[in-house]
């Protein structure tokens, strides 16, 4: 559900009536179903016109402010691609440590800086939370693309485009999705479940016992009536898979090392692994991977991963065009 328009200066050919217009985008918590398959048909849209033409002038003269403050290849620059295809133009702040926020300034200052330079600003930062303080600061839409180990929207977004293009759009529901991994510090895993319970599915967790799924997610999920078990070892679910969603386990998240080096190698998927999943089913994974997917996994069509990627840059068009009145 869209939040509250932001009062945004209104240029010419704009549709200011449009649902998502000014809005920022900070949690799926924002999206009911009928909002995701409105979502979905403009990224849908938009793959259409990038096979068709490549680049187009939906946003020509629009810019975005792609701020990170942590570490990013496919969020950074498929949101930049997003923009260019869709005519606009980019401010990169992608080294923070070049910027003013080295010499102490405020992430609210940052924000108004950049807001007087660009009509919306996609924000990466390391706090749970940082994404709301930006968007309270801001007269622009915000886009949160992950905060700490809080949300990471656009991802659960490009996630469920991703399911819905590789398996069918009337598919999802009584699909069995499967999230293996680092799940405490996952915060794709956080807003892919909230955004799931959307759905008649189920969703099994296989994880280390210290890299469990946050009891406060397990419970907004439960709250839709959507049944959830939790699994220490893959074996026990993989044959009933529709949808292994595969995570990293993220080492710059631990504050023991020694925890890290316990957990770091638990699941390797691996086409000898896989001879036990379905062969209409598809492995996805937010990447970067750091071993959890072998390589020789890779050519399976099954494996889904890359496509997954390509799908980001649907969905972050789709977005950018939302939020600024052309969609
Ligand atoms: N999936 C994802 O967020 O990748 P990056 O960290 O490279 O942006």
């Amino acid at each position: 559900m869209p939040t509250q328009s932001k009062s945004l200066h209104l240029p010419f050919g704009e549709d200011k009536n449009a649902p998502w217009y000014g809005k920022d985008i900070l949690s799926v918590k924002q999206f009911a179903r009928e909002d995701l398959e409105y979502v979905f048909g403009v990224a849908h849209e938009m793959r259409g016109m990038v096979e068709r033409v490549g680049t187009f002038d939906l946003l020509k003269g629009k810019i975005l402010a792609n701020l990170f403050y942590e570490p990013s290849t496919r969020t950074s620059s498929s949101f930049t691609a997003a923009m260019e295809r869709l005519g606009g133009s980019v401010i990169p702040i992608n080294e923070v440590k070049y910027s003013s926020v080295s010499k102490g300034e405020s992430l609210p200052d940052t924000i108004r800086t950049l807001e007087c330079y660009a009509d919306v600003i996609v924000l990466r930062h390391p706090e749970t939370g940082s994404a709301a303080i930006a968007a309270k600061a801001a007269k622009k839409p915000v886009i949160n693309a992950g905060d700490g180990v809080g949300e990471h929207p656009t991802q659960a977004l490009l996630d469920a485009f991703t399911i819905f293009e590789e398996l069918g759009v009337g598919e999802i529901d009584g699909m069995t999705v499967t999230m293996l991994g680092d799940l405490k510090y996952g915060r794709t895993v956080h807003s892919l479940a909230r955004l799931l319970s959307l759905y008649n599915v189920k969703i099994n967790y296989v994880s280390p016992e210290i890299l469990r799924m946050p009891q406060e997610v397990m419970e907004e999920v439960a709250a839709k009536g959507i049944p959830q078990a939790e699994f220490s070892t893959l074996q026990e679910v993989l044959p009933q898979t529709d949808v292994l969603y595969v995570t990293r386990v993220q080492q710059e998240r631990f504050e023991n090392q020694k925890d890290y080096e316990k957990v770091k190698g638990a699941y390797v998927i691996d086409p000898q692994v896989m001879q036990a999943a379905k062969q209409e089913m598809i492995v996805m994974h937010p990447l970067p991977r750091v071993g959890e997917i072998s390589p020789e996994f890779d050519e399976d069509p099954r494996a889904a991963y890359f496509r997954q990627m390509e799908y980001g840059l649907y969905v972050r068009m789709a977005l950018l065009a939302m939020v600024l009145g052309k969609a």
